[in-house]
């Protein structure tokens, strides 16, 4: 039987999906073999790997003026890639930190090239998204930021005011709800939470953006060179992509992104109202900052923190830990977990607050 499934990634993955490919695992699209075992240069998987980038396209409604490439090395090689192919005229980049993940970014991004933090959070624990100042545009190479902190659920709701040009690490919000694609020159996101499996990251970058790129770099690690061969430069992850397109149909499915807009406020108010209703749990991050993908929370006594998991555990909802740098318990509430999810955990967290409190 399936359980709750509130990992932070990978995460939890539609159930209809994964039925679906396990239909169609031994003998996909009736080649007598599975999608694992074709060339990625095959009809076949060719039509596949279209449709899975034409859907995502539609479903973002990404302009022409923009590139997606399906590549590899997980979020963390963007941390890298960028800069590599940005911040080769000598100009810092400047970016805000605002949790652990865009701390990496700029740790990452500082042994190629410098780094300027123009805004940080650090101060007060991660839990606020802070401002960043006006910055001369001409100074700077880009502005790094992440949308989503899955560690510390902090989110920015609308992308920083600035007139440099805008990268943002969406991998644990992107798909969550419409976005304005044009307020951006680069997205990054890892797959692994609300696209399909791990194995995929996906780029959408402007192409005048990408002019600036360096062209010295060997073709791997360059974004054009990935355009100009459909992200087949090499053999890709064909069965992340694969799975990504079952994802991107069931969201075309249900409505697009504007139902999983919805869905989400939904899922997310309704457990921050609950834990804003109890002195037993607490979530510390101001309250415009929440994040609508993940949420943290504190026990008051964390003595019972092992005895929460334990039970928690038992009673079907897996993996609610909370990240080892942070501590308590976090709830990973993408896409793919549905209002009856959070139910059944704040029907969970009322039990052991009674038994306990
Ligand atoms: C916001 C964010 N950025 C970057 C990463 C790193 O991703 P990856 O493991 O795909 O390199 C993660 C992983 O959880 C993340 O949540």
């Amino acid at each position: 039987m399936r359980k709750w499934n509130f990992c932070a990634g990978p995460a939890v993955i539609n159930e209809e999906v994964l039925k679906e490919a396990q239909e169609e695992l031994l003998n996909w699209k009736n080649v007598g073999a599975s999608v694992m075992e074709v060339s990625h240069r095959s009809k076949e998987f060719d039509q596949v790997a279209s449709e899975a980038r034409q859907d995502f396209i539609d479903i973002l409604k990404i302009p022409e003026n923009y590139e997606v490439l399906f590549l590899q090395g997980g979020a963390t090689f963007q941390f890298s890639m960028l800069p590599m192919n940005f911040a080769h005229n000598g100009k810092p980049v400047a970016h805000i930190v605002s949790g652990t993940w865009s701390e990496k970014a700029e740790a990452e991004g500082s042994k190629i090239s410098s780094t300027e933090v123009v805004a940080s959070s650090a101060d007060h624990n991660f839990t606020y998204a802070p401002e960043v100042q006006e910055l001369n545009a001409g100074n700077y190479a880009y502005l790094h930021y992440a949308a989503n902190e899955t560690i510390h659920g902090v989110a920015y709701h609308q992308p920083p005011v600035s007139t440099l040009p805008l990268v943002s690490d969406m991998s644990s919000v992107i798909l969550s709800e419409p976005i304005n694609i044009e307020s951006f020159d680069f997205i990054y996101a890892g797959a692994q939470k609300n696209i399909g499996p791990a194995g995929l990251t996906i780029v959408i970058a402007k192409k005048e953006f990408l002019v600036n790129e360096n062209d010295k770099l060997p073709n791997i690690l360059r974004y054009t060179k990935h355009a100009e061969n459909d992200s087949m430069l090499n053999t890709p992850p064909t069965f992340a992509w694969y799975l990504s397109g079952k994802v991107f149909k069931w969201i075309k499915g249900l409505g697009g992104l504007d139902y999983f807009k919805e869905q989400n406020h939904l899922k997310a108010s309704t457990l921050y109202n609950y834990i804003d209703s109890t002195e037993f749990y607490s979530n510390p991050v101001n309250k415009s900052d929440r994040s609508i993908m993940n949420v943290p929370f504190i026990i008051h006594d964390s003595s019972l923190d092992s005895i929460f998991l334990e039970e928690s555990k038992a009673a079907g909802l897996l993996n609610l830990k909370g990240h080892r740098s942070v501590g308590g318990m976090r709830a990973s509430i993408y896409n793919a977990m549905p209002i009856e999810g959070i139910n059944e955990l704040i029907a969970f967290m009322k039990e052991f607050e009674a038994k306990h409190g």
